[in-house]
């Protein structure tokens, strides 16, 4: 199945096909149909931007950031084909970045980077027209693209060089399909394994929406890479069992003191971890880094519909009458954690002192 690439062997989720003038469109490979089907989603406009990030069809915390991002030039569009100008044309703008920034509420890169562009339209002079904002919303778009592709590459660097022998377990889905370039938890695993490293990758099946079996062993058989999926409640069995050297995650949101909010399903795995004495590692960029949260107890952490796990995959699995409790993401103390692979280099020991030192200053690139 070829869904394009932008590096030999890496699949990519998101394009923008055209220019930034009126034809230019987002594509979103739909994620929630995948490992079957393959098929591209056109977003005529910010509705269905934040539709396709609500749903899923989008999703881990840099690729939302990334559509939200090219979701700010779709609005420009919107505002070409009805001809805004003036207070207007920013109010317009100014209701589609909230519309985006909000479309989920824990992964910080989602705000980040509509913040970003809206920074750069404060950059324009006071007379810009709807095409003045498209093509700069369109080069911000690009740039936060291009730059998560260093930045995955730069993590998948770092994170080879500290990853312990043995097999590795992961959860959720951290790879191209979760960002602009190689991803972040994954591009470690596949960075290790270009270098030569031989291991199989036990992939949490990751429920309710199963991004690990869907999506993790999607990537990692297309690599060539020995995956072996398991469902979530058989990972501390496996730990038990001494064959797993390290586990590695990606983050959605961490705090100044390295408090970790990941996919559901995290801070069991990191428990688990740490009875058994196996490292326990995360993988993100700076950009997933929320400094005005001094810990993890301000991470707003999403509920999903009840539908997701009474109907998974839409087959009925509890009676009618049950209820459920479906929060997205927890959040995994930064004592359980090893080490934050970042593209700057690795935080180790995870403190609050550590992560100032790694992030505090400078710009994010690698
Ligand atoms: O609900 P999802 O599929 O968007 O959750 C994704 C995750 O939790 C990922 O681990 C995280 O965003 C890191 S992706 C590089």
């Amino acid at each position: 199945m070829n869904v394009g690439a932008s590096a030999p062997g890496e699949p990519v989720a998101i394009r923008w096909e055209g220019d930034d003038g009126p034809a230019g469109r987002l594509l979103l490979l739909d994620q929630t149909l995948l490992p079957g089907r393959a098929e591209w989603i056109a977003c005529g406009d910010v509705a269905a931007v934040v539709e396709a990030i609500r749903s899923l069809r989008v999703r881990g915390a840099p690729a939302i950031g990334i559509a939200g991002a090219y979701g700010m030039a779709v609005a420009a569009g919107e505002a070409l084909a009805e001809d805004l100008e003036g207070v207007a044309l920013r109010d317009h703008l100014a209701a589609r970045a909230e519309a985006l920034a909000t479309a989920r509420p824990t992964a910080v890169n989602l705000r980040w980077a509509v913040e970003r562009c809206t920074a750069a339209l404060a950059g324009l002079a006071a007379g810009a027209t709807a095409r003045d904002c498209r093509t700069r919303l369109l080069a911000v778009a690009r740039e936060i693209h291009d730059e998560d592709r260093r930045l995955c590459a730069a993590i998948g660097r770092h994170g080879a060089a500290i990853l312990p022998a043995g097999d590795v377990l992961t959860h959720c889905n951290t790879g191209c399909l979760a960002t602009g370039g190689a991803g972040t938890a994954l591009a470690v695993i596949t960075s290790a394994w270009d270098l030569g490293r031989r291991f199989t990758v036990f992939a949490d099946e990751t429920r309710p929406l199963l991004q690990g079996a869907r999506l993790t062993a999607w990537e990692l058989v297309q690599r060539g890479i020995p995956v072996t999926v398991l469902v979530d409640a058989a990972a501390g069995h496996l730990l038990s069992t001494g064959r797993i050297g390290a586990c590695i995650v990606g983050a959605d949101r961490i705090a100044a003191n390295g408090d970790t909010a990941n996919k559901i399903g995290t801070y069991s795995l990191a428990l688990l971890a740490a009875a058994h004495g196996v490292p326990f590692y995360v993988a993100a960029p700076s950009s997933t880094f929320d400094l005005s949260l001094a810990d993890g107890s301000g991470i707003p952490i999403e509920e999903r519909s009840a539908a997701e796990v009474l109907a998974p995959l839409g087959v009925r699995a509890a009676p009618e009458g049950a209820g459920a409790y479906n929060p997205a993401f927890d959040v995994t103390p930064a004592r359980l954690i090893r080490g934050i692979v970042t593209e700057r280099g690795v935080i180790t020991p995870v403190t609050r002192q550590a992560v100032a030192a790694m992030l505090g200053a400078g710009s994010s690139s690698p």
